[in-house]
């Protein structure tokens, strides 16, 4: 595996639409696998692939349960809403309050493109609704009511 490099706000893929994935091939893999290990290692919960220079649609996320791909998230379903705090690794040193859905439906396919569905709340409902965000080019700055730098961890 290998660590990549994280793009920071401002680098142009941060803000493309990002392509349908449409080959589940051994590189999509090696991708996943090296977006979890940069997303451990940055310690995010969360990484999508613009956010390592692909423009391609596919999300890593871990809200403390394991690691858990998902590629062409679409949501079925969004309801209820909920504010919470929330941080990026393409946005070190700053953090937002975010008003979110509280719990959503999500259709997406696994690394080996075979076709799921999940409904999540709490954490990983932010969370794949924030890294969805990152596939339409969307940060969570333009949607932070308040945008505030981050505290220093001691
Ligand atoms: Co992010």
């Amino acid at each position: 595996m290998a660590l990549l490099e994280i793009m920071i706000a401002g680098a142009p893929v941060l803000r493309k639409n990002a392509e349908k994935v449409t080959r589940f091939d051994k590189k999509l893999g090696k991708l996943l696998d090296n977006m979890a290990e940069t997303m451990y290692f940055a310690e995010g919960c969360g990484l999508a692939a613009p956010q390592v220079g692909l423009s391609k649609r596919a999300v890593v996320i871990d809200d403390g349960n394991g690691i858990q791909e998902f590629i062409n998230p679409i949501f079925k379903f969004q309801e209820g809403s909920c504010t919470n705090v929330e941080g990026c690794l393409s946005v070190p040193n700053y953090e937002g309050e975010v008003e979110r859905a509280e719990k959503v439906g999500v259709e997406y396919q696994d690394r080996k493109g075979n076709r799921k569905y999940i409904e999540a709340d709490g954490l990983l409902a932010i969370a794949l609704q924030h890294e969805t965000d990152h596939l339409d080019g969307v940060l969570f700055i333009d949607k932070a009511s308040v945008i505030m730098p981050k505290e220093k961890e001691e």
